[in-house]
């Protein structure tokens, strides 16, 4: 029989016939195995991913049930790796967690070395969680756009989902021209930062035109589909368009190869959970630098209950504003 180290409080997503249900319920952890850590979690939050996982959506999710959450931090309390000691603060974001083993959306978690970050004194696990990966996501494109001092026009796409709010928030501070592209609340946007906010519905191009009056010098994508095709008309000469999602379909884009060809435009893919440990490190070293300049505007998250995530996750796409939701994991 498997030893069990620990019981915890967590949300399992259950597989019902054909319906996913989420509810909190009694979880056990099993003994280290070499080079695992014990976490006991303070804070997690709600990313995409997670909302597809606790709906069955996630094609590299199978295995239900399952404990959702990718996000988390919290104390180390117990290590069989020589990364880490009890005590220590981390981080756990963009890992094989909440997916192909179980997340964070707990009290505690039983975690391999290699996906955890361990935090300075100098970055809270509360600021680290309302980043999340979400934040952290946008914190990467953040410092590829800075490799150039030129302040620039940029369009964000999904602006009041997590990666599109917290690259809204972070490159209107550093000095660049924001336009956001929302269904949602138009004002929300414009008190975090962008300088201009235009409604999904009316990115609209009619024409058949291959490019188009160039009007960005930079794209953080976030919904692909056919946006993709009219954001790439509209890029400036030798800009770049950063794909990080397809919140709005993956198989409608038909995208032609003129911008590329005659404006030299890039299309960058972007993807968090392969960055390098140093490359990891490095983000999180901007996040508290960001930080400590700057400060977290308040109405960028929303603090929830580990116990009101059913709630939460149920209507995720409904909640109007949005931004990123912190959740505090109490006992
Ligand atoms: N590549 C990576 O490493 C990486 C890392 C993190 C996230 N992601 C991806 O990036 C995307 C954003 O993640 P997130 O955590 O910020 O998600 P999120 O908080 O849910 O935000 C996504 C936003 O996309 C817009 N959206 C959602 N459904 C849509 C639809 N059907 N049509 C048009 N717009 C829609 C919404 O913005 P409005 O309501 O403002 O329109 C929503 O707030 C997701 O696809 C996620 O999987 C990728």
């Amino acid at each position: 029989m498997k030893k069990i180290s620990i019981k915890s409080k967590a949300l399992i997503i259950n597989k019902i016939k054909s319906k996913f249900e989420g509810q909190i319920q009694n979880f056990y952890i099993g003994e280290l195995k070499l080079n695992e850590i014990l976490v006991k979690l303070n804070y997690s939050s709600i990313n995409y991913k997670d909302i597809l996982v606790c709906n069955g959506l996630f094609w590299g999710c199978r295995n239900y049930p399952l404990v959702p959450g990718i996000d988390g931090s919290g104390i180390v309390i117990k290590s069989k790796s020589k990364k880490f000691k009890k005590g220590d603060s981390v981080a756990i974001i963009a890992s094989d967690a909440g997916s192909k083993i179980p997340g964070c959306f707990s009290n505690y978690i039983k975690i391999k070395d290699i996906w955890v970050n361990k935090l300075t004194d100098k970055l809270s696990r509360k600021n680290a969680m309302i980043f999340g990966t979400a934040g952290f996501t946008a914190m990467s494109i953040v410092n590829q756009i800075q490799k150039t001092k030129k302040k620039k026009s940029i369009l964000i796409t999904g602006a009041s989902g997590g990666v599109g709010l917290f690259s809204t928030f972070i490159l209107s501070k550093l000095g660049h021209n924001v336009t956001a592209v929302t269904r949602k609340d138009k004002n929300y946007l414009l008190k975090n930062g962008a300088q201009k906010v235009i409604l999904l519905k009316d990115l609209k191009d009619n024409t058949n035109l291959p490019l188009q009056k160039t009007l960005y010098d930079i794209c953080v994508d976030n919904i692909g589909g056919n946006t993709l095709d009219y954001i790439l008309k509209r890029i400036t000469n030798n800009g770049t368009v950063y794909s990080v999602g397809f919140t709005n379909n993956n198989s409608k884009s038909s995208i032609n190869l003129m911008p590329f060809i005659l404006r030299r435009t890039k299309l960058i893919g972007v993807h968090t959970e392969s960055l390098k440990i140093t490359e990891r490190m490095e983000i999180w070293k901007s996040i508290q630098a960001f930080i400590k300049k700057f400060g977290i505007n308040k109405n960028l998250y929303k603090k929830i209950k580990l116990t009101k995530l059913p709630y939460y996750i149920k209507n995720f796409d409904n909640l109007k504003k949005r931004g990123r939701f912190l959740i505090i994991i109490d006992k």
